[in-house]
């Protein structure tokens, strides 16, 4: 063995030789192809030093820091490496309207997130179909958020929000800190559960089901965009908590539909829609696709609401004014008793509503909309043609995030929206399947998205934070800990950008 340690040394030695010749080779063809064979015909690429790896790291760190150094040095269209994949970015309202209203044989978006998905929401939904089908998905979840059911929903998301003030521990006594991102990201499933979910799943949210959601969650992990299939441990976590959930669904549809309940007894929430709807070709949706549309429903809008509720109230105890320019809002809109709210009382919180608004413009947690390119695009005005090899990438927070669009662009005031009125298009509407939007996206302030993969959740996003936030300001006054000043900066490292922890805030309860 002694006799061979040199020999073995030698090797080891000549084989990183290898390597780091390899990568220096590589390094160098890599910046000359970019440096004297691009094509004019393309838009630029971003300069990068290593192949594969491009820019995947500035661009992960802070990307809307990069989208405006990119568009400083190479106009609205670039195109950078994303782990090896040639992604051209088309910034402002014209690259929003390219991108998210392209026509469907152009761009796609199920070749896109499909992988990473279809794990996590189950086969036969979403991605994991075709677009007309994801279209027909889309209308029956709207037609269970009818306006019957958001108006039963607000005394029962105020009725979580107070069983969570009084049973989490978390404000006890008159004052005390409170760790946004664990408080906000339960609060939401609990309201989201109690109103799209139903009664039996609720039931569960303390216990098995909330352990479900975190292990299915990790199916969102930023490496499975490349790797969504490797026997990794948070995979295999992630594939028996959706065996787990889905079988939970199927229990509770199979007892619904042995129940000897007369239709008039039976609760008509979103499981119980579902049941009833149809698709065109007149085939009912079966049990499978309504457990995974229900599990699509739990993931869909519950890290955007979690991480948009946390910057709300990061920002109220930055500008503690703020929060009692709310609560006499509600004083002068419903008296000093404060009665429970209702449905028609949320018109009457427009302050309320811009908060909402003015935290979606600045802290919406998907900063990146992709889809692949399907036909060689002439983006037109220009000389470019993007490729079928390349993936689009749309960011619509760059709008709401430019002094161009938007005055003081980077300061938080919720008050800018008593002036301002946002359009979406100039009248013109379509029916992409699923209901009738907008058509265009001329509007800097898309944070729902455009087009055919719009958001289905907007009026549900802001009823609930309308309401959380009503019920918190009721109670509470917030303020920053002592030792910060401002709101923590973002952190862009899942796939939803969050607030960096320690999110943490001062509450004082109201009346002590
Ligand atoms: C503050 C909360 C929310 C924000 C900011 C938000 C944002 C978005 C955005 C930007 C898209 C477009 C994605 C794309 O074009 O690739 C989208 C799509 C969607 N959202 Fe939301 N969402 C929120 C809440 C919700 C909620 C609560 C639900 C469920 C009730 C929901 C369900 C969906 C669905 C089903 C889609 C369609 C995906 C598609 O057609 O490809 N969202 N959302």
């Amino acid at each position: 063995m002694e006799v061979l340690r040199p020999l073995i040394v030698g090797q080891i030695a000549c084989i990183t030789c290898y390597v780091l010749l390899i990568g220096f080779v590589s390094v160098v063809l890599n910046v000359l192809h970019q440096l004297l064979l691009y094509n004019r015909n393309e838009p630029p690429v971003v300069f990068h030093w290593f192949p594969i790896l491009g820019s995947t790291i500035t661009y992960g760190m802070d990307p809307y820091n990069f989208f405006f150094e990119c568009r400083e040095k190479y106009g609205d269209i670039f195109t950078f490496i994303l782990l090896g994949k040639k992604t051209t970015v088309y910034l402002g309202t014209e690259g929003n309207e390219f991108i998210l209203n392209g026509k469907l044989k152009d761009v796609n978006a199920e070749e896109v997130y499909g992988k990473l998905t279809t794990p996590v929401f189950g086969s036969d939904v979403v991605y994991d179909c075709p677009n007309s089908k994801l279209m027909e998905q889309k209308k029956f979840i709207k037609f269970g958020l009818s306006q019957t059911a958001l108006e039963s929903y607000v005394p029962l998301i105020t009725e979580e929000v107070n069983q969570y003030i009084k049973l989490s521990g978390k404000f006890k006594g008159k004052t005390g800190i409170i760790d946004l991102s664990v408080a906000m990201a339960e609060i939401t499933i609990f309201t989201a559960g109690r109103t799209l979910q139903g009664d039996e799943v609720r039931g569960k949210l303390t216990s098995e089901f909330a352990s479900l959601y975190h292990d299915l969650d990790l199916g969102f992990r930023p490496i499975n965009f490349m790797l969504p299939w490797a026997p990794l441990p948070h995979n295999r976590r992630r594939d028996n908590a959706h065996a787990r959930m889905r079988e939970i669904y199927l229990d509770i549809i199979q007892t619904r539909r042995k129940s000897t309940k007369s239709e008039a007894d039976q609760t008509q929430d979103m499981i119980w829609n579902l049941m009833h709807c149809v698709y065109r070709d007149g085939t009912p949706i079966p049990d499978k696709e309504i457990a995974h549309m229900m599990i699509t429903l739990l993931m869909a809008g519950q890290h955007q609401s979690s991480s948009i509720s946390c910057w709300i109230f990061l920002r109220l105890a930055s500008q503690p004014e703020m929060t009692e320019k709310l609560y006499q809002e509600q004083l002068s809109a419903f008296g000093t008793e404060l009665p429970p709210l209702t449905y028609k009382d949320l018109d009457k919180l427009p302050l309320h509503q811009n908060v909402i608004k003015e935290t979606l413009r600045i802290h919406n947690s998907i900063h990146t909309l992709m889809r692949k390119v399907k036909n060689p695009l002439l983006v037109p005005g220009t000389r470019y043609v993007i490729p079928t090899s390349h993936t689009l990438l749309a960011s619509p927070g760059v709008t709401t995030r430019d002094d161009k669009h938007f005055r003081s662009a980077m300061t938080w005031d919720p008050h800018r929206w008593e002036t301002r009125v946002e359009v979406e298009d100039d009248g013109e509407t379509i029916d992409y399947g699923y209901g009738v939007v907008s058509k265009g996206t001329k509007s800097p302030y898309l944070p729902f998205g455009a087009g055919r993969h719009r958001c289905i959740g907007e009026k549900f996003a802001y009823l609930n934070l309308t309401v959380i936030v009503a019920t918190l300001v009721r109670n509470f006054r917030f303020f920053n800990p002592e030792d910060r000043e401002g709101v923590p900066e973002t952190d862009y490292s899942s796939l939803f950008s969050r607030p960096m922890k320690p999110a943490t805030v001062r509450w004082e309860r109201r009346g002590e």
